[in-house]
């Protein structure tokens, strides 16, 4: 595995309990790239949990904390993004600008499995799981259409999927 000289910066884009974390962790400590979560960003930045941003001040302002966050961490070569990062347009201009997008792709199934014990996470805690379905449905669409690159992450592990991502990157 190889990381070009002229590699761009790498967005993780996908659905909650996609794995995002883990794989850049993994990129991190296999292929030493300066990796960041805009969430983790987020929480130390205002020293509060996600979770307890949304019950004090709502999504919205949320939402901006995570626009902003995009021109913050962009000294990073990996940026692993949270689940409502599509939901803005002008997030996704920032994320092109500086990048190539790619979204890792779990089933509803497995993300259900993966989430059940969670209690981190305000819009998959509070809601039916119809409802979730309902939201992993809409963002999909999202996913695949604003992502450059998609890699599967069912029965895979950490790293083949991370070989798939440089693949499908230097190909790109
Ligand atoms: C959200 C996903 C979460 C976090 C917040 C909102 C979403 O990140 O940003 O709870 O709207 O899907 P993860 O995708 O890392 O769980």
């Amino acid at each position: 595995m190889s990381w070009g000289e002229n590699m761009k910066k790498i967005f993780l884009i996908g659905f909650m309990g996609c794995g995002k974390s883990t794989i850049s962790a993994y990129m991190k400590e296999h292929l030493h790239l300066s990796v960041i979560d805009t969430d983790h960003y987020i929480e130390k930045k205002y020293e509060m949990e996600i979770k307890d941003i949304f019950s004090t001040y709502g999504e919205k302002t949320f939402r901006d904390y995570e626009t902003s966050s995009i021109d913050e961490v962009n000294d990073y070569e990996v940026i692993s993004t949270g689940g409502g990062i599509v939901e803005r347009e002008i997030n996704i201009k920032k994320m092109k600008n500086l990048g190539t997008i790619v979204y890792l792709h779990t089933p509803f199934t497995e993300i259900v499995n993966r989430l059940k014990n969670d209690k981190t996470r305000p819009l998959w805690n509070n809601d039916l799981i119809e409802d979730m379905e309902k939201l992993y449905q809409r963002r999909s669409k999202m996913y695949e259409a604003y992502s450059d690159v998609i890699v599967d992450t069912h029965n895979r592990n950490a790293n083949e999927i991370v070989e798939e991502i440089i693949a499908s990157i230097n190909k790109a």
